[in-house]
């Protein structure tokens, strides 16, 4: 199969799957987070075969939503691959992308290796900044029935993944374990740039969200 037809192939079979999930991980967040690792796969001269395979294939099964199995994402993407008879070099390349490309606590390290996991774990964090992480911060804590914020609940930097995934905390803590962490973990210089923005604009909304919450605003 060229390669044009299989990335074809693949949108439509990600598009099929995942329109209309509800947790922030939908059908549009891959779309968005294709084209963000587009553009920084260009500027980085990363393979965009690779790059575009891994990004529409990366929340295939995440797991988030397979009882903390971070094996499922991979194997689902390695058989859709497989089907469409991909390069055996191409699938072991995206499917470990999609392995680890995931966040796992603010003390867990990363072990994303190539340029083009680079790439994809960038476009997928910039999709966890900004108004849009905001709003899918908000979207995963409901679908995860999380409250929205609780003070007598204090943050936890998770040193290692099995404490990450069992964390039950509120939405607000989010912010602190997570995404105020992600601008410095950027790998690329594309990467890096585009944060900026959005991490200061969750910063203002903190701001204000604890103006409100503690009646000074
Ligand atoms: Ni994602």
């Amino acid at each position: 199969m060229l390669n044009a037809e299989a990335v074809t192939a693949t949108e439509k079979f990600v598009r099929n799957k995942l329109e209309g999930e509800g947790s922030g991980h939908d059908w549009w967040h891959v779309f968005q987070v294709r084209n963000h690792a587009l553009l920084i796969g260009k500027e980085e001269g990363a393979d965009l075969y690779i790059v575009e395979l891994a990004a529409l294939l990366h929340d295939i099964a995440d797991w988030k939503f397979t009882d903390g199995d971070e094996t499922v994402g991979p194997r689902v993407a390695r058989e859709w691959l497989e089907s469409l008879a991909v390069a055996e070099d191409a699938i072991r390349h995206v499917s470990g992308i999609i392995e680890h490309i995931s966040f796992k606590g603010a003390g867990a390290e990363n072990k994303i290796t190539t340029l083009e996991g680079k790439v994809v774990q960038d476009a997928d964090r910039l999709e966890a900044l900004g108004a849009i992480g905001i709003a899918r911060c908000f979207a995963y804590g409901g679908h995860k029935c999380k409250p929205i914020y609780d003070p007598t609940v204090k943050p936890v930097m998770h040193d290692g993944f099995a404490s990450y995934k069992k964390n039950q905390s509120h939405s607000i803590n989010h912010f602190y374990e997570k995404l105020l962490l992600l601008k410095e973990r950027m790998n690329t210089a594309a990467g890096k740039r585009l944060a900026e923005s959005r991490h200061c604009f969750m910063e203002q909304f903190l701001e204000q969200f604890f103006k409100e919450w503690e009646g000074r605003g």
